[in-house]
């Protein structure tokens, strides 16, 4: 039996990419607006007066008042195993790993305590309206099955892998090239294109990888289409040094990922902070990704991404929360940081663009804006509800605002889970206030 439902809201999306089309161009919007879903997709969308007269009147209309529909938010990097260290003091990046990352993920050897944490990673996200992620595991092949089974059930579009590290790092939490590629390819087999999931082949970062691991990492990309892969990429100065002197032979930090073939379209690099200007040409040039993670890069003291720069460079950049070494699974949080961020270096972002990089921008960087992303009929039904009046104060400041941008805008920096009155993938309510 067809299952069909509308929802009657303010609904707002991105149709393009505010740097290249202006801001006015970039969405789409109705003040009273109505979305019609049939079997988790959309099927129609536009204004509620040119709509409801033509809609079957079987069809349930769901009315949400002051409230704004959107694209459910896109993480392009996170890592379900820490939840448990998010807010951890005092360190920058490689002592930041040694002192509280390593331990907790070494936990996930433990198939039990995978299925709690996956559990409680994915209820968390979607309290964040975000529908779609980039997912980090653990070495250990069963936090991977763990975190499948567990999205599976929400019938989630998000893609993850386990992470290959074989050396530098304590030995309970290292692979070998060989298990690495082995216990990978098991994963893949097993959940690749399963519903809507899809496998990452998942370096962790250069300096814990030896240059087999990595040549083994490129082989699995040629035997398997469609896969993703995703790695850590120029996050801190000291890290940059490091790589350095691993791979002397190489020209540099990117350089070591290309020679492995491990760049092009689907691969995704987190952070990006230090690039040099011919590795961002680069990565523009083979339709590589960008994942760009505000609160992480400022927690862990990393520095400030250039966003100018890389779009000059024709990168596709999306938005990572980067949990752990990120503070909030909220992306109006994100944006919020990212704001700031490319304040501190003389640049905008100007709201509309911040609903692109949480939606459609995040989308085109994974290469699924024809799935997600947006609210075209066809898409996949991943939404969310945002409460006009997620708070005292946030009910304050929108009834203040004179226009949809300044809402938008100060949603975006007062926002966060509060805000996501309900959240919706594939058409099925799976988070409720
Ligand atoms: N580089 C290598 N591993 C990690 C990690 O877990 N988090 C962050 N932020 N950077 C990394
Ligand atoms: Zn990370």
């Amino acid at each position: 039996m067809s299952q069909c439902k509308a929802y009657r809201a303010s609904i707002l999306h991105s149709v393009a990419d505010p740097s290249e089309v202006g801001a006015e161009a970039s969405y789409e919007y109705f003040e009273d607006g109505l979305l019609v879903v049939e079997n988790g997709t959309v099927i129609d969308l536009g204004s509620a007066e040119s709509l409801l007269s033509s809609l079957s009147p079987e069809v349930e209309v769901v009315h949400y008042a002051d409230a704004l529909i959107t694209p459910g938010f896109v993480d392009t990097h996170i890592h379900y195993p820490q939840v448990g260290i998010i807010g951890s003091y005092g360190s920058q990046l490689l002592d930041w790993l040694e002192t509280y990352t390593f331990p907790c993920e070494g936990e996930f050897a433990d198939s039990q305590h995978a299925s709690e944490q996956a559990d409680l990673f994915l209820r968390e996200m979607l309290r964040n309206g975000t529908t779609t992620a980039l997912v980090f595991g653990t070495v250990h092949k069963q936090s991977m099955d763990a975190f499948f089974e567990q999205a599976s059930k929400l019938n989630l579009r998000v893609i993850g892998g386990k992470v290959l590290m074989d050396r530098n790092a304590p030995d309970y939490l290292l692979d070998t090239a060989e298990s690495g590629y082995a216990d990978s390819k098991e994963l893949i087999e097993r959940w690749h294109g399963k519903g809507r999931l899809s496998y990452a082949v998942t370096p962790r970062f250069a300096p814990t990888s030896s240059a087999e691991q990595l040549e083994l990492a490129g082989k699995l990309l040629k035997e398997f289409p469609g896969l993703y892969m995703h790695t850590h990429l120029s996050e801190n100065r000291q890290e940059i040094e490091w790589v350095k002197e691993l791979f002397p032979e190489r020209g540099g930090y990117l350089d070591v990922y290309d020679h492995h073939g491990l760049i092009g379209e689907r691969s995704v690099f987190a952070h990006c902070v230090h690039l040099r200007d011919d590795e961002c040409q680069r990565l523009g040039d083979t339709g590589s990704a960008v994942a760009f993670c505000p609160t992480s890069n400022l927690f862990l003291g990393s520095g400030l991404l250039d966003l100018a720069r890389l779009e000059e460079h024709g990168v596709r950049v999306g938005l990572g929360t980067d949990i752990g070494a990120g503070t909030s699974f909220s992306q109006l949080q994100s944006l919020n940081e990212a704001y700031k961020i490319l304040q501190l270096q003389g640049q905008k972002l100007d709201p509309f663009k911040g609903l692109y990089l949480a939606t459609l921008g995040g989308a085109k960087s994974l290469y699924l804006d024809y799935k997600i992303g947006n609210l075209k009929p066809g898409k996949e039904a991943d939404f969310v509800v945002l409460d006009y009046n997620a708070t005292p104060l946030v009910g304050d400041r929108l009834k203040r605002a004179q226009s949809l941008e300044e809402k938008l805008f100060a949603l975006m920096i007062l926002g966060d889970d509060r805000a996501v009155k309900e959240t919706f993938s594939a058409g099925a309510s799976v988070h409720q206030r």
